[in-house]
């Protein structure tokens, strides 16, 4: 028997007409794929303003021809978000569709770690967005369904821990990309946990946490043994689970023997957990977040670090987006 096509899902804001490669576009039906627009077809401006006035919010693409649309998206990314074809809401859409197939790629591919031009270019180009759109934290949403989960994760981590250095502190380009490579591979271990784990619905029991608590030195020993990235970028993934009362892990470490860069990432990572289900869906508000990290777990993060996550985060925009 065949196997059945996996359908991958593409933010139709992210896509420009014309030029997006020529694949098989689908639309759903109920649970059904049903095909839009076949391989030799033109998708026009016309489509897209069709299904856009239509509510449709994505459109569906075989797994199979998801790497000639990564390269592409990541080739157009600079030259989209410099241009004034799309809005600040396209181009957010776009870079996260970017980041969460690059992320896919790297998660699928492990080999394709080895490649930091392309993780520097694509960080290069969040950061790029989030500096030009100040109230890009308030779209940190999710452009995906659930099985995408890790990937968005990663990438809304990643968002807020660049915003967050460059808030609180003056780093060089160089440090930023760094930062930003490492926290968009923070949670890379988890290719090492089985899937029946890292999909259970439903409390963990004591082994299987044991097993998931190894990610982060799992991904830092594989990552540096590839050998590219940075002390900075593998100390993320290694120590975005300690905490400053040496309750984390892996090591124990306390406050001061943990990184900012971890911290931040550490700091980010809960934030972006209390705020989203596995689903993708919002859950609480950004400000009962923080409240909820500065009083039930008042020791695990630096008073400076949700100061300035408070900041980023409780702004008017973002109280707004999320009424
Ligand atoms: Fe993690």
């Amino acid at each position: 028997m065949e196997a059945p096509e996996i359908f991958i899902p593409i933010s139709l804001e992210s896509i420009e007409p014309v030029i997006f490669p020529d694949v098989a576009l689908y639309i759903k039906t109920g649970s059904n794929h049903v095909l839009y627009k076949s391989h030799g077809r033109d998708f026009s401006y016309h489509d897209h303003e069709r299904l856009s006035n239509n509510g449709v919010e994505f459109v569906f693409v075989s797994k199979d021809d998801m790497d000639v649309i990564t390269s592409h998206m990541e080739e157009s990314a600079e030259r989209l978000l410099k241009s004034d074809i799309l809005n600040s809401r396209a181009k957010g859409k776009m870079i996260y569709q970017t980041s969460i197939n690059f992320v896919d790629d790297m998660f699928s591919n492990p080999d394709k770690t080895t490649d930091l031009e392309r993780t520097k270019r694509l960080i290069e180009n969040l950061m790029l967005y989030l500096s030009e759109n100040p109230d890009a934290i308030g779209s940190l949403e999710t452009v995906m369904s659930h099985n995408y989960h890790t990937f968005v994760h990663s990438l809304q981590v990643t968002s807020l821990t660049l915003m967050m250095h460059s808030e609180a502190y003056t780093l060089s380009r160089d440090e930023m990309l760094d930062v930003g490579s490492g926290a968009i591979l923070h949670d890379f271990g988890k290719i090492f946990v089985p899937p029946e784990i890292l999909g259970k619905n439903g409390k963990l029991n004591d082994s299987e946490i044991e097993i998931l608590k190894r990610h982060p030195e799992d991904g830092y020993t594989f990552l540096k043994n590839k050998g590219v990235l940075s002390p900075v970028s593998l100390t993320i993934v290694r120590l975005h689970h300690e905490r400053c009362n040496g309750s984390g892990y892996p090591l124990g470490l306390e406050y001061r023997d943990i990184p900012r860069s971890a911290q931040i990432t550490g700091v980010a990572d809960i934030y972006c957990t209390l705020t989203t289900d596995n689903q993708g869906n919002k859950t609480i508000p950004p400000h009962i977040a923080v409240q909820l990290m500065r009083n039930q777990m008042k020791e695990l993060f630096a008073p400076n670090l949700l100061d300035t996550l408070e900041k980023l985060v409780c702004t008017e925009e973002v109280q707004q987006f999320i009424l």
